[in-house]
């Protein structure tokens, strides 16, 4: 398995391009299972995400026209092969579970295995579901399948969610295109990438009102057309680039940055001491931090527009190294904190207590070996491996590669050492 060498102690200066959003790319690819005309996704993420979720397509009878490092993908779903999505293909990642509702309401039955829990907690489906059923979906659970049938098609529904899913908003926002008559959304999740979706949606010929709000209208349509869509600009990339320069210390602008999705981070960097120049208009953010103190800073996560769980991990090795003692609270994953034994291997000094981990800064990090166990807590081992002193080894990047398109390269460019270094 190939693993990360990293020599911290460089500081980050330069310029870092920002990818297409992966969380958002993967539900704009589900939407091409909605209609029989080739959709165009442009500024695609190359990540073993994406490449993943366009090999199920293309097993459901998609085709698929995305050339390898290609920033443009053409889906093209004018007829489907099969409407089975098989454990195998599930199992490794769950946003493959939102092909379900999709196909369902174009053909009518859909079978998709159950995604299961994963590293971050146990993240059942059972709020997909009720929005499906509300449509009018039959559904079975059988042998860990979801076993849909909806034989006179989805009707619209007033769906009330009892808490905040980005995952069961998109999911029923995507089938209600095609219900018949109108679908609401109440406590629907405001994240950007929602916007988005809708964004690519109503370019297909959708009509819905009220993405980005916790409210959302969907008037269902007979059919829906292709389109060509921009992905947004990954934001949980900027934010991590971010901690690196601040962790790191430099000047590094992010370029293509979706400023506007990001105001819980900036405001966090800012409290923390480090120098923030957002530029909405430009697509821009600079951090600087040269030589001055971080504070310790207390963050909670929740829904957006609040401080995002896809962020937590990378502050928390941010404060590692802060003056102070700071409070970080998941309220969103019941078991997100796996990476805190291991940045105590760098020596940061975190105590977690059920839903709080409590990090007292300390002077100085120093290199060791380490292991991840999920994307985000990954990518906050190279942020202290960046800051720390000596060298670090970060085992199990396959993580890092779901998520973080071209990551060595772009944090080399600004003067990092960091070298892949392929195992057996
Ligand atoms: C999305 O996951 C993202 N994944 C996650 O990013 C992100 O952390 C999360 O939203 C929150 O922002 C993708 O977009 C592919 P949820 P999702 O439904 O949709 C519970 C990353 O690192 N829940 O908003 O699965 C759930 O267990 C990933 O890129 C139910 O109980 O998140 C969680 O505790 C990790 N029943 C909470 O709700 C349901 O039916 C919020 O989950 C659905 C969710």
């Amino acid at each position: 398995m190939d693993s990360l060498k990293i020599t911290g102690g460089h500081s980050l200066n330069g310029t870092i391009p920002i990818s297409g959003a992966k969380n958002s790319a993967l539900k704009l690819m589900a939407a091409c299972l909605l209609t029989r005309e080739p959709l165009t996704l442009t500024n695609m993420p190359n990540l073993a995400d994406t490449r993943f979720l366009s090999q199920l397509l293309a097993s459901l009878g998609v085709e698929v026209y995305w050339p390898k490092g290609d920033s443009e993908c053409r889906l093209n779903a004018a007829e489907l092969t099969s409407t089975i999505a098989p454990y195998d293909q599930v199992r490794k990642m769950r946003a493959s579970f939102n092909v379900l509702g999709p196909m369902l309401a174009r053909e009518g039955h859909a079978t998709v295995s159950l995604p299961g829990g994963c590293a971050i907690g146990a993240r059942p489906v059972d709020l997909h579901l009720q929005a499906l059923e509300a449509m009018g979906a039959d559904l079975k659970v059988e042998a860990g399948y979801v076993k849909a049938a909806a034989i006179h098609g989805l009707k619209g529904a007033k769906i009330v969610f009892p808490f905040v899913s980005v995952g069961a908003t998109e999911h029923a926002m995507l089938a209600a295109t095609l219900a018949k008559g109108t679908t609401v959304l109440e406590n629907a999740a405001r994240e950007p990438e929602i916007a988005d979706l809708a964004n690519c949606l109503n370019a297909m010929g959708a009509n819905i009102s009220g993405a980005g709000t916790a409210t959302v209208q969907i008037e269902g349509v007979e059919a829906l057309n292709g389109a060509t869509h921009a992905v947004m600009a990954d934001r949980i990339e900027a934010g991590t680039y971010a901690m690196a320069a601040a962790a790191a210390g430099g000047d590094v602008t992010l370029q293509g940055a979706p400023v506007g999705a990001l105001g819980a981070m900036i405001d966090a960097l800012q409290r923390s001491g480090v120098a923030v120049e957002a530029d909405e208009a430009a697509a821009t953010i600079r951090v600087q931090r040269n030589g001055s103190a971080l504070k310790a800073v207390n963050v909670n996560t929740q829904p957006h527009p609040g401080f995002p769980t896809d962020l937590q991990a990378q502050f928390m090795a941010l404060m590692s190294i802060a003056d102070g003692t700071s409070v970080i609270r998941e309220n969103i994953f019941e078991n997100r904190f796996m990476h805190a034994p291991e940045l105590s291997r760098l020596g940061a000094d975190i105590q977690v207590r059920g839903k709080e981990a409590i990090v007292k800064g300390v002077e100085q990090l120093r290199g060791a070996p380490v292991m991840a166990t999920d994307l985000r807590a990954s990518v906050s081992l190279v942020i202290a491996a960046l800051a720390a002193e000596g060298e670090t080894q970060v085992n199990r990047i396959y993580h890092l590669d779901r998520g973080f398109e071209r990551l060595e390269e772009k944090l080399s460019g600004c003067g990092a050492e960091i070298q892949r270094v392929d195992g057996e």
